[in-house]
């Protein structure tokens, strides 16, 4: 006897399941996309690699103390978008937000100012903000980062962080790049500045938006980043940090420009550029494509000697930048640049007992081999097979049944044209080996 009749009661229709589907600011990358973000990788591994920089794989969760202490508490970053909770131990963990800081904390952690100096490091992963989400703007996104600690402050760094950062966007043929350069100069010439500022502000605070009013008292660098229309006119008349860098930093500014021109690459000098992150000093940039609306920055970066003291380090410089990856991939898609996803080299379409077993060993020769092999696992009619070859790109078809299997002939059939040609085993290979171009780079 069930229950509900026990208690009298009409047993309830059965809940439809949950559709479940992925949460706000957070997506699948499906094997349409992967291609391309492979691609961009590997690209990644080897641009960075003639540099001389190698990789860090980081944790995803990190103490939330060194976010905390490294970006800033009043960022939008730390204050807002932080995806934090308690740990069983009760501390409070977070999952990055960025990378720079884990960076500098592995660097004090394995005592990485014993290695011989600079140390060069390069990074890619998932990162997490709760930002509002729009085209180009996720909750998980995509990064892949470069810093460059320890050794001197030479301006030959920045302007070779940056020509590695442009190198790989030439290389991916990334279309329609602008790079923005400035200098927020050094803690003691950038608090002068800032004094300077915040007095300008005070005087047309009741002109500006409630944000930037706020900025006024909390940080008044980050009212030059504001965009409301509004507000530009005020802006424009503001005074600039290029007049108010101490001789220091406006030489080191000077020679970043000269050795960016040393090395061909093309900048825009922005005096607006203060970036949302407080660990900054000096140099700072960032690299803008088309393609994005208004979520067009793809690369920010900037030096930030003093953040490895700030954590507990020796007295270290660093320099470094992010990419957006996801920005990257869609700036790809939209100037079309990106690889069409890879098809079948070889799709075999066999019938018969005999066939099969001749299949399987074909299969793992050619796949040996390094060619993109496509078995089914269940007999299908030729007509059948050769159409689900042609949807999956295949550019040709091995044609095994009985006969062919008893003669040692097997049919080779070209999708483009649908000619065909008889080989032996031996002489396919040879065949395949010279005719099919995405095969021969593999192998
Ligand atoms: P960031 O400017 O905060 O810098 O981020 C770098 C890049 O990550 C941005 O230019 C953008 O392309 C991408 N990005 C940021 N937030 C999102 C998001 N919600 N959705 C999609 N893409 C996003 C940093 O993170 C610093 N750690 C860079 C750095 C390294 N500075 C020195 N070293």
């Amino acid at each position: 006897m069930s229950d509900s009749s026990a208690t009298g009661q009409q047993s309830k229709p059965a809940a439809k399941p949950r559709k479940f589907q992925a949460i706000k600011g957070v997506r699948d990358l499906l094997p349409a996309e992967t291609p391309l973000w492979n691609h961009v990788e590997e690209t990644a591994h080897a641009v960075f690699g003639t540099f001389g920089f190698s990789e860090i794989r980081l944790p995803i969760l990190e103490p939330t103390e060194l976010f905390a202490r490294s970006i800033g508490l009043d960022t939008d970053v730390v204050s807002k978008e932080m995806y934090t909770f308690e740990d069983r131990d009760e501390s409070m963990i977070s999952l990055r937000p960025e990378a720079t800081a884990s960076v500098c904390r592995a660097y004090i952690e394995h005592h990485m100012q014993q290695l011989p100096q600079p140390v060069k490091l390069y990074y890619m992963g998932p990162m997490f903000r709760r930002e509002r989400p729009q085209k180009g703007r996720y909750r998980q996104f995509h990064q892949i980062g470069a810093e460059v600690l320890g050794g001197n402050d030479s301006p030959g760094i920045d302007a070779e962080v940056i020509e590695m950062v442009m190198t790989f966007f030439d290389e991916l043929e990334l279309q329609g790049l602008e790079l923005d350069i400035n200098s927020i100069g050094c803690r003691e010439c950038r608090a002068k500045y800032v004094e300077v500022l915040r007095s300008e502000l005070q005087k047309v605070k009741d002109k500006l938006g409630a944000d930037s009013q706020r900025r006024i008292d909390t940080n008044p660098l980050r009212v030059l980043d504001s965009k409301l229309p509004g507000e530009q006119e005020i802006i424009a008349r503001l005074p600039h940090m290029a007049a108010h860098l101490c001789a220091d930093c406006a030489e080191h500014f000077a020679e970043v420009k000269r050795q960016l021109e040393l090395r061909g690459v093309i900048y825009r000098e922005n005096w607006r550029l203060v970036r949302g992150l407080d660990y900054y000093m000096r140099t700072t940039f960032e690299i803008t494509a088309q393609g994005l609306g208004s979520q067009n920055a793809v690369c920010g970066g900037g030096r930030y000697d003093g953040l490895v003291e700030l954590l507990g380090g020796p007295p270290t410089k660093g320099i470094g930048f992010a990419i957006g990856e996801d920005r990257l991939i869609l700036s790809l898609q939209e100037s079309s640049k990106a690889p069409p996803p890879p098809g079948r080299d070889i799709y075999i379409a066999w019938m018969g007992d005999k066939a099969f077993a001749t299949a399987i060993r074909a299969a793992k020769d050619l796949r040996g081999a390094g060619y993109r092999v496509e078995l089914p696992a269940t007999e299908q009619k030729f007509g059948k097979a050769l159409s689900q070859a042609d949807k999956l790109g295949s550019r040709y078809a091995l044609i095994l049944g009985d006969d062919e299997v008893s003669s040692g002939e097997w049919t080779l059939k070209t999708l483009a044209d649908g000619s065909q040609k008889k080989y032996s085993e031996s002489e396919l290979l040879e065949y395949l080996r010279e005719t099919s171009p995405a095969a021969q780079q593999r192998t």
